[in-house]
Parts: structure tokens; sequence; C-alpha cells
């Protein structure tokens, strides 16, 4: 099959666009940069995902290991909380350094952390530089340089280098511009490869009441979970539920993005679907691995290939301070190929966020267990996935190429996902078809999300909804009127089928229910 010479990307964008899935925000005020906004097909799209989670979260939980089903409740927290909450939680304090890329290996670091110093040598009595070096600041950082120092020395040919005084390195924050300009990286091999630092604070913030000074400033969440931490007490006093519980949120959430890129994948406001599962200390890890296969098992139920996705262990040493293992769920995305990019997250966060909230709201969060008189801070496993990102997911996977077809392009989304079930159309805007199709659509919409097309040769209206993904579509023709039955098009076949006015409602609902 020949392909079209455009990435696959530049192409699945473009057909967004075209049908109505995702548009540029502000895109007549010339857009802005890390915001999308989801249009009709994308809406119902994005709403069909978000209620697949819910269903199977909180609706209809998956069973524990012991064959018993899981408790997990929802809840809507409010995007704007207590600024403590993210004193707490270490946002503001962890998202609010100096970092500085390096162009030639791509790493970042803390400005802070980088040392830098001038290396000096002599030669025929004359005092020369040899350049700005720089380690990250740690015990060997003195050894370090002065390793560094004597490579450098060797490349240049000649001379006596001065001797590294550590207690003479400073950070790369304190440098003038120009100075900072010679510095060699600390893990790169030519100069000038460092950015200037820049704050890095991921949270959007704003101000509440009329006075817009420190006092007033609130944060946008830059995740639904915290808003799950401050309402966990006030579910175990008011519900029934028992460790291990969970509890489930989808919204909004606020970063402001350094670098938003790749279509809907980063960008400054996005939905997460989270789910805080509270557990005894001493189980936490046996619920690890548990939501881990899960949420794996769950993304596959949602048509992802498993060859798509891959389970990547977060090494022990590169594990945040409060995790004690972490899984992202990464899926192959056209942009990554042939490696994979995060879907979800799934944490062992032990009791860091509860203990946290505890000491900053001086509210005892012990939970305490009856039947075994015992009291204790919960461990908290938390799948943490992007509505958004997931919706890219499914429209990379979903997205087809065929040049045999009506339409090269279309979107081979899983019917019960898929934002318009059932496309009916007369054949002929005429001769008794419409009032037939008209009556049928009336019928069907109660149940089935379903668009009626009259417009525009029947090939033109099949390749319309196969671009929106459409499973079925049904054309009322001239022997509708005698034999009572219609055609019914399989999106992924493009096989047609004969199946009596009577029979529709039955035959869709066992289609569309895989
Ligand atoms: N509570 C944990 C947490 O927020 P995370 O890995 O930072 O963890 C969870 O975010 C998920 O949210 C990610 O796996 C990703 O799917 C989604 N996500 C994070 N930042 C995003 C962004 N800027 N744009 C779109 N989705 C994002």
């Amino acid at each position: 099959m020949t392909q079209p010479d455009t990435s696959l990307m530049s192409r699945l964008v473009s057909l967004c666009k075209r049908r109505g899935f995702v548009y540029p925000a502000s895109e007549i005020y010339g857009g802005l940069n890390g915001f999308w906004d989801f249009g009709p097909y994308g809406v119902q799209l994005k709403n069909n995902l978000r209620d697949a989670w819910w269903h199977d979260m909180v609706e209809c939980p998956p069973l524990g290991p012991d064959g018993k089903p899981l408790t997990i409740v929802g809840l809507d927290s409010s995007i704007i909380q207590h600024p403590q909450t993210w004193v707490a939680s270490g946002h503001v304090g962890g998202f609010a350094d100096l970092m500085v890329d390096c162009r030639e290996t791509k790493l970042r670091y803390r400005a802070d952390h980088i040392l830098c110093i001038e290396v000096q040598y002599d030669k025929s009595a004359q005092t020369k530089s040899l350049g700005w070096l720089s380690v990250q600041s740690g015990d060997d950082a003195g050894e370090l340089l002065a390793k560094k120092a004597k490579k450098l020395m060797q490349k240049s040919g000649g001379g006596d280098l001065r001797p590294i005084d550590i207690t003479k390195a400073v950070p790369f924050t304190s440098l003038s511009l120009e100075q900072q300009a010679l510095v060699i990286g600390p893990d790169a091999e030519v100069s000038g490869t460092l950015t200037q630092p820049r704050p890095f604070n991921l949270m959007f913030h704003s101000y509440v009441g009329v006075f817009q000074d420190e006092d007033a400033k609130v944060y946008l969440r830059p995740e639904t979970a915290q808003g799950i931490f401050l309402e966990y007490k006030n579910v175990v006093d008011t519900t029934r539920v028992k460790v291990p519980f969970g509890v489930a949120q989808v919204g909004k959430a606020f970063r402001n993005e350094v670098t938003p890129r790749n279509f809907i994948f980063r960008t400054r406001e996005f939905e997460q679907m989270e789910m805080e599962f509270f557990c005894e200390p001493e189980k936490g890890l046996e619920w690890y691995e548990f939501w881990v296969a899960e949420r794996m098992r769950w993304w596959e139920a949602q048509g992802v290939k498993k060859t798509n996705l891959f389970r990547n262990i977060i090494p022990a040493g590169e594990l945040a301070h409060y995790s004690k293992g972490t899984s992202d769920i990464e899926y192959r995305y056209p942009f990554t190929a042939p490696g994979f990019g995060e879907l979800e997250g799934v944490a062992y966060r032990t009791d860091y966020d509860l203990k946290q909230h505890q000491a900053h709201s001086k509210t005892n969060l012990e939970y305490i267990d009856q039947e075994n008189n015992k009291r204790f801070i919960p461990h908290v496993v938390e799948p943490a996935s992007g509505l958004t990102r997931g919706v890219l997911v499914l429209l990379c996977e979903a997205y087809q190429y065929d040049e045999s077809r009506a339409s090269p392009e279309w979107l081979k989304l899983k019917p019960s996902l898929a934002p318009i079930k059932v496309g009916i159309f007369p054949l002929v805007n005429k001769d008794g078809m419409p009032e037939i199709a008209e009556k049928l659509y009336l019928d069907l919409r109660k149940d089935y999300i379903s668009q009626y097309d009259a417009k525009q040769s029947i090939g033109k209206r099949y390749a319309r909804m196969d671009e929106a993904g459409t499973p079925f579509c049904i054309t009322v023709d001239g022997d509708t009127l005698k034999d009572e039955a219609v055609t019914v098009r399989n999106r992924d076949t493009a096989q047609q089928e004969r199946v009596a006015l009577a029979q529709v409602r039955p035959y869709l609902s066992q289609k569309l229910s895989d």
C-alpha cells in the first residue's frame, strides 16, 4: 500500500481538524501554544473514553486478587485548593527551580547545581585560560573537575595546569551571560551548549479575592491527585469504605509546560483520570503489581494492541523520593516509534502524601482499623493516566490508510468508543426513502448516537462516516419500500448486508456491545 509523503502525525492532525475532532485553541487569534479544543466528534470520543474508565473504575471495579470486587468511589474536587496543598505536596518548592538545558546532550539540570570554574594554565611565562568547565555539585565535584581539566589540557597540547580549587567554583547562575556562553556543560564536549537559566515552576497561578498579593495567591492544580488526598478523611468518615479502597477522579489539570508538543500529547491544559488506592502498608507492593497489570489490560480492552504497549519500570535510582516503585505504561506513538512514550504512570506513593498533609494541616489522617484494633496511615498506589493523551492514543491506534477505499483515511475505533455509532441515509432524497430513513433515525437516536445524512453521493457519505470512525451505516433504498429491509455497511470490512427493518435494533445492540 503506498502511503502519502506527509508524516502520519501531520495527516492525523489534519484529519482531526477536518472532521471536527480537535482544533487549535484560539485559532482566529493565531492560536495559543499548548492549548487545543475538542470539537464535536472529539468531545464525544473523549467522553466515551472517560465513561469507560469511570465505569470500570467506579461503577464496576475489577475483582481483587482474592476474587472479591474492589471498592472504589468517585470524587470531583476543586481545581483551586488552599495554597498550602501545593506546599505540602512539594509542588511549590519542587517546581520553582531555575533549570538549564544542554542543547548537545539534551540533559536538563538545576542551574544552582551546576558548579563552574575557569581552568587556567601557564605557558611561556604567561597565564592562559583553557575555558570554563562545569560539574554537577556533589561530593566528588572537585575530583571530577580536576579530571576534566587534565583531559582538556592534554587536548590543548602543553603547558602547566594550575591546580583546581573546588572552593573557587561558582554556580552557573552567578556567572555573567558572556561567561555562561563559554561553559562546557557537565556532560557536554563543547562549550556554549547550556541555555540560560529559566524559572521552571510548572504551576499556573492566580489570585483569590480583590487583592493581588502573595497572601491571595492560589494555583491551578497540576494534578487531580492532591484533591483526593485532601478529601480522604471525609470519604472515610462519611461513607462505609474500609481499607483497601480507592477514590477516583477525572478532571482538568494545568501545567505551564516549557515545551508543549506533539499535538495533544503534551499540552498546558489537559485532563487526567487518576485513582488513589489506599491500602495497608505491608500490602503496598502487592497492590502496585496488581494495578500495573490491571491498567495494561484495560488499555488493551480499549482497542490498543498489546505490541504497542510497554511497561517501563523506573529504576530504583530514578524514583521520586516518595515512591517505592513506579511503572510507566507507554505507547508506541508515531513520534516515538520505534520507541515508546508515557500514557499512564502507576506509582506506589507510600504514605508520603497523607503524611505531608497531616503535618501541614495538623489534622490526624490516621485510619482506624476497628476490627484489628490498629491505627495507621494507609499507603497509596496510584494509577494516573491522561484522558486527553488517551484520546491521542485511540486516534493513533485507529488511524488507517487504504487507497482502495472511498476515503483512504479512516478510523478503526472500538465501536463502543466511536463518537457516532450509526449513520442513516436515504439512497436518494425522494420516492418515500427520506421518510423511512428519518423515522429510523428518530427511533435509533434515542439509544445510539446517530447521524442522518441525505447530502451528496452515497460513496461520499460513507467516506465521511469512515473518517469519523462510525462503525455502521444504514441505507434506505428503493427496495426498502418493498422488502422492509435496509443495507447495513460495516466500516471495517466495507461489506454490506441486508437486514430487516425490524431487526436493526437487535443487530446494532449485538454489534455495538464489542
Ligand atoms: N498524580 C501523578 C501525576 O500527575 P504524571 O505522570 O505527572 O503523574 C499522569 O501525570 C498522566 O497525566 C501522564 O501519564 C500523562 O498521561 C498525563 N499528562 C501529564 N502531563 C501532561 C501534559 N502536559 N499534557 C497531557 N497529558 C499530560
